[in-house]
């Protein structure tokens, strides 16, 4: 018998391809996240599930697939899987590293030059039809060439924004767990405290993963510690920030613009952000490239017939089921 994988909400199609080749595949055709009883109904009796960030799996959820071994996220985070409790099912837990790295940088430093070039607002003023001359004055932002950036988060993607960030002769600052030697022999990047980083840098941007640790590690304090003239960028999940004190403190000027791509209730965008001065908003699209997509959702299904077919999935995140 063909093992049978769910797959929550459309992906593209090459991964339902290649998932086809060797399981019966239930693809889920509506856009948007089951509810948690139509998802646990969905798997009941699936040996794979192939999901995106916005399906919350539970502790409640795994225990209504007894037969599941794969719970493969189509993202690199997975703050959206309580780990714990799979690996306590001996349920395999992966994620699509790698593929992303670099179309996320492209929108990180695509957000960077949108927010600091106030891009956003040039486009809605032209499109309202208000561009009525040439002027010294007119939408006048910041520059970037030169500037200060300070990386926190020093991964994969870290690294790939502080790539782009050498072509703009940006002095590099980085806050990470620990420091890293290699890269910065590479990049030239200053490993300091992330006081020192919030202080000194004129743009912040933020690339960790989601976990308690980072849970609001920007809030109110952190941002009164960055220059009026800085710039928060977070391409990496909303709740690293504590939106509520970031609305506050670019009504009132105490940092001077945001860009943001993750909110911390998303779709839901805080509403003080929404009429923020500075500000760009994007809906969360980090990833968001047809070649990346497309790699994300076959690197997922790669992971899915590896642990259903007796292979150690190459991006398994919870090596603990195998103890
Ligand atoms: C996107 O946010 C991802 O984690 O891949």
């Amino acid at each position: 018998m063909r093992p049978k994988v769910f797959v929550s909400q459309p992906v593209p199609q090459p991964a339902i391809d290649l998932l086809r080749e060797h399981c019966e595949v239930i693809a889920r055709e509506e856009e948007g996240p089951l509810s948690p009883p139509g998802l646990r109904a969905a798997i009941a009796d699936v040996d794979g599930l192939l999901c995106l960030l916005t399906d919350r799996i539970d502790a409640e959820v795994l225990a209504a697939a007894p037969r599941l071994k794969i719970v493969a996220n189509m993202a690199v985070g997975y703050n959206n899987i309580d780990v714990a409790a799979a690996t306590a099912r001996r349920v395999a837990v992966t994620n699509t590293p790698g593929v992303l790295t670099e179309t996320t940088a492209d929108l990180a430093f695509a957000l960077i030059l949108a927010t600091m070039r106030r891009l956003g607002e040039a486009e809605r003023f032209l499109r309202a039809g208000k561009w009525k001359h040439w002027s010294a004055t007119l939408l006048l932002g910041s520059d970037v060439y030169g500037k200060t950036l300070g990386i926190v988060g020093m991964g994969a993607i870290g690294k790939a924004v502080a790539r782009r960030a050498r072509g703009f002769d940006m002095p590099l600052l980085y806050h990470n767990r620990k420091p890293d030697r290699a890269a910065e022999a590479e990049l030239g990047a200053r490993y300091v405290s992330l006081d020192e980083l919030l202080s000194q840098a004129d743009i912040v941007t933020l690339h960790t993963p989601y976990t308690p640790e980072t849970h609001h590690l920007i809030g109110a304090p952190e941002l009164k510690r960055m220059k009026p003239s800085a710039f928060l960028i977070n391409t990496a999940r909303g709740a690293v920030v504590d939106e509520a004190a970031l609305a506050e403190a670019l009504h009132a000027g105490t940092i001077a613009g945001a860009g943001l791509d993750v909110f911390e209730d998303e779709p839901r965008i805080h509403p003080r952000l929404l009429d923020a001065p500075n500000t760009v908003l994007l809906p969360h699209i980090g990833s968001a490239s047809i070649e990346t997509r497309t790699a994300m959702a076959t690197t997922a299904a790669r992971n899915i017939l590896a642990a259903l077919f007796g292979e150690r999935p190459p991006n398994l995140v919870n090596p603990a089921i195998d103890a």
